[in-house]
This record gives C-alpha cells, sequence and structure tokens, in this order.
C-alpha cells in the first residue's frame, strides 16, 4: 500500500470509527488512543516518510499534518460535545421510577380556621382582622383593663416598649373594629396571640383565637347561648351538648365558659376531660357597657355578645395530638397527615 493509499485509509477509518463512537460502540479513549496516541495510526505515518524519495518529502509531510490536524479536531470536537450535552453519553432509562413529587397540605390550625369560619359565615358572620403588634390600649385599656387591674396577670405579656406589645388575645380587634363601624355587628376576627408562657406540652409563647362579636338592638344572653350551641354541634356534631359557666372577663358582664360535652366518651367521663364529662373551649360573655363607652356606643340602644375559641385546643381534640408544640415544628412526617 502506498503511502498515499494508508493516509487515504486511515482517514476512511476514522469516519467508521466516529460513527461508531456515537453509536457507543466504542469509548472517547479507545478513539482517542487509536489515531493521536505516540504509538497511534497517525504517528505511524511519520517514519513512512523515509522510505519515498527527497523530493516528495515536502508534500507528504504537509498531507501527513493535515490529516493529523482534522483528526485531532474533530476529537476533540467530539469531547466539547459531550461536555456541553452533559450526561449525553449516559442514556435516558424511560423505564425508571419517576421521583415521587412532594405536595403541600393545608396546616392543621389553618383547617380549623377555615372550618369555624364557615360555620358562622352560614349565619352571617364576616371576618376581620386585626394588628398583630397592638398598644396598650387596644389590648387593654379599651377593653376594660386598666393599668394596675389584676387581670393583666391573667395573660404575660410581651411588651415591646412601654406603650407597644405583641396582642395577648383576639379581642383588641374588636376594638378596632368597633372604632371605625356602627352597629349592627356581626364578625368574626382570627389570628395569632402571643403570651410569655413556660413553654410544654399544652402551652407554648403563641397561639391562635377566634374572636366573635355580635352587636345589635336587644341582643341578650340567650342570643349567645344559640349561636355558640349551633357553633358546637357544627364543630363537633350534632349529639354534642354544651354548657355554661359562670366566670370572668373585665370586657364582658356576665361572663361565662362554655363546655361541650366529651367527644371521646360522649360525657360518660374519660381520662382525657378528666372523668368530668365536659372539655372546656371557649370564654364568652354579654359585651360590657363600660367598652361601649370607649368607642362610643349608647349602650342604651345597643347591646352584643362577645367570645374567643383556642384554635390549638380544639385542634388538639379534633386530631388527638397530643403535643402543642407540634403545630410550630415545621414537621413533614406530622404535617403531611392533613391532606386536603
Ligand atoms: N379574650 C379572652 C381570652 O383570651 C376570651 C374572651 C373573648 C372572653 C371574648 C370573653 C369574650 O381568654
Amino acid at each position: 500500500m502506498s503511502l498515499n493509499e494508508k493516509i487515504q485509509s486511515i482517514s476512511e477509518a476514522f469516519l467508521k470509527d466516529k460513527n461508531d463512537f456515537n453509536s457507543g460502540l466504542i469509548t472517547f479513549e479507545e478513539l482517542k488512543n487509536k489515531y493521536l496516541s505516540r504509538k497511534g495510526l497517525l504517528s505511524e505515518l511519520y517514519p513512512l516518510l523515509n522510505d519515498i524519495p527527497d523530493s516528495d518529502k515536502p508534500v507528504f509531510g504537509k498531507k501527513i499534518n493535515s490529516v493529523k490536524n482534522e483528526i485531532s479536531y474533530e476529537i476533540n470536537q467530539l469531547i466539547d460535545d459531550e461536555n456541553s450535552s452533559s450526561d449525553s453519553s449516559f442514556s435516558i432509562d424511560s423505564t425508571m421510577p419517576g421521583l415521587d413529587k412532594l405536595s403541600g397540605s393545608i396546616h392543621p390550625l389553618t383547617k380549623i380556621i377555615e372550618e369555624i369560619k364557615s360555620i358562622f359565615s352560614r349565619i352571617g358572620f364576616s371576618t376581620i382582622y386585626g394588628p398583630e403588634v397592638d398598644t396598650d390600649y387596644y389590648n387593654f385599656e379599651a377593653l376594660n383593663i386598666p393599668k394596675d387591674h389584676p387581670a393583666r396577670d391573667m395573660q404575660d405579656t410581651f411588651y415591646i416598649d412601654k406603650e407597644t406589645l405583641l396582642r395577648t388575645h383576639t379581642s383588641s380587634s374588636q376594638i378596632h373594629f368597633m372604632e371605625k363601624n356602627q352597629p349592627p355587628i356581626r364578625v368574626i376576627s382570627p389570628g395569632r396571640v402571643y403570651r410569655n408562657e413556660d413553654i410544654s406540652v399544652r402551652s407554648y409563647c403563641l397561639f391562635h383565637q377566634i374572636e366573635g362579636l355580635y352587636i345589635d338592638k336587644n341582643v341578650k344572653f340567650s342570643d349567645l347561648k344559640g349561636t355558640l350551641d349551633y357553633f358546637a354541634k357544627n364543630l363537633f356534631g350534632e349529639n354534642v351538648k354544651t354548657r355554661f359557666r359562670p366566670s370572668y372577663f373585665p370586657f364582658t358582664e356576665p361572663s361565662a365558659e362554655m363546655d361541650v360535652s366529651c367527644i371521646f366518651c360522649n360525657g360518660k367521663g374519660c381520662n382525657i376531660c378528666k372523668y368530668s364529662g365536659w372539655l372546656e373551649i371557649l370564654g364568652c360573655g354579654m359585651v360590657d357597657p363600660e367598652v361601649f363607652k370607649f368607642v362610643n356606643y349608647d349602650s342604651d340602644l345597643w347591646s352584643g355578645f362577645a367570645f374567643g375559641v383556642g384554635i390549638e385546643r380544639i385542634a388538639m381534640l379534633k386530631y388527638g395530638v397530643k403535643d402543642i408544640r407540634m403545630f410550630y415544628s415545621g414537621d413533614v412526617q406530622f404535617l403531611k397527615q392533613f391532606k386536603l
């Protein structure tokens, strides 16, 4: 085979090997070694120059160089292509099972809040929101809790400065709303509240409440009882019974706490209701006329009731959650139980 034919055959062999490389039959290393290494096909051509007449050497020397340049250029091109389409040498395995898609869930507290909103919206209550950072006036003063009133000890407050605080209850929303609106009023106001309490399975430094406020002409305690009994039955089931125990809040008079018959033992007595047959659910009462004075309502004309429900307590009862801290843990194992 003449030198010319040899050069030609190497060019042709390279075309075939390039195809084989593209179809994955040979590796990049094999291709490179075969043509470009010191013992590769191209290096083998140079000694053959010794066998041809001196006058032909420059021509053939050039020819060999140009084939070598072409092939090494093409080989480098192949590695560039491979890098840019990063994994093209690993073909896609379409039979591999796909990755599981993580779908979010509704936080249990949000679920309860939405449920309660919907129960009250059916009897004409709309939803309003108040600020979480508020002043002493809205959280205490205007709710008939003056500066040195012992009732302030009922709620350990996070103060930001002397006048500014994190609200300790959603009752502050009542004042904000009444200041800007005239009766009749039918609103609920859900949101976060904060108390500087020791953290345990039962209490946390923040929790959620839903406040309710109903003001109209001739609103009586029986309206409060009827409304909250409707609420309890819709939340826990038709068979649930309610009872009202006298209590004390500075902003309601009279004040009460509402219990529902234990949803676990139907009132027979179990360790969850501490064998009383009843579970305490909310605080409520008729709005104290003193509060009306702060928002310039005529208490001869208007009367009303208010209530405050603890959301965590309801969620713990309904979902059987034993530790209040789970609600704030962000624990996916816990949260994913609450699908839509
Ligand atoms: N704000 C009271 C609390 O946090 C609950 C309440 C609201 C009581 C409205 C009566 C009326 O304990």
